[in-house]
């Protein structure tokens, strides 16, 4: 399958390099495809250096937003919160079309320092507020409560037996995502919570979510749903 991942973060580099494992064509989309490939001495805390990571993933493609989603036939936004409709902006409704956007972004504002607080909550999300601003893309919001490394391989806590979540207006876009999140990375359980309101208390999950890094020490942990 072609797959067109917005973000070059940790996040779109683990997706990237998973889904190219797997053998899909992938493509990450970015503002600048010039200064991204020329980020050598940038340095990130949370991954490698975008040109260090692309040197050893050739395979995967990069482009402007707007190549990316082109060239996927399902779209993953892997942009910062505040990126994310600039990232939309930036693709335009035409190469988005009626395409299945899988949205893994956070609205955190880290300006005011740790921890972060959200820009949007209670009454509204991000992602209603893409999934209104491009009223035919097929918005499932789903893997933005776990960390990057366990999206692609939740088998590697508790040997896998831990939830996963989507939410979003279109049931058969979820089904998709629900196989693909099994084919893909290897997750068992997935709840599908509803329409794209229920990504509100996907997204509200993150100051826990922050909150609970900060007392494991770690980021490698994660919500398991007990019936
Ligand atoms: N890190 C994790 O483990 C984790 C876990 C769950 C959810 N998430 C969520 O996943 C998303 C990505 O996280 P990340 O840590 O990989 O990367 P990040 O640093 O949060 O975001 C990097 C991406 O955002 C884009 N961006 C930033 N500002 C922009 C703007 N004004 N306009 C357009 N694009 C903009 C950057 O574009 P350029 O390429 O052009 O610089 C880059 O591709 C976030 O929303 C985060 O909350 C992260």
């Amino acid at each position: 399958m072609k797959i067109g991942i917005f973000g070059t973060g940790v996040v779109g580099q683990t997706i990237a390099g998973a889904l190219e494992g797997k053998g899909h064509e992938v493509m990450i989309g970015t503002r600048d495809p010039a200064a991204t490939q020329a980020r050598a001495a940038e340095a990130n805390a949370r991954g490698k250096t975008f040109p260090d990571w692309h040197r050893e993933h050739p395979a995967v493609k990069l482009g402007t937003f707007a190549d990316a989603a082109r060239f996927g036939e399902v779209v993953v936004n892997a942009t910062s919160g505040n990126g994310a409709l600039p990232a939309l902006e930036g693709a335009g409704a035409d190469a988005l079309g009626e395409k299945i956007l899988l949205d893994i972004s956070n609205p955190l504002d880290f300006s005011k320092g740790f921890p972060p607080t959200l820009t949007v909550c209670n009454t509204d999300s991000l992602a209603e507020q893409l999934q209104r601003a491009y009223p035919r893309v097929r918005l499932v919001k789903t893997l933005n409560t776990t960390t990057a490394a366990l999206m692609v391989n939740p088998a590697a806590i508790g040997g896998g037996d831990h939830t996963m979540f989507v939410a979003g207006n279109d049931a058969e876009a979820k089904a998709k995502v629900n196989g693909w999140l099994g084919e893909w990375f290897g997750w068992r359980d997935v709840i599908d919570l509803g329409d794209v309101s229920n990504a509100r208390g996907l997204e509200m999950l993150l100051p826990l979510w922050v909150r609970l890094y900060g007392a494991q020490g770690s980021p490698m942990f994660n919500f398991k749903i007990v019936r």
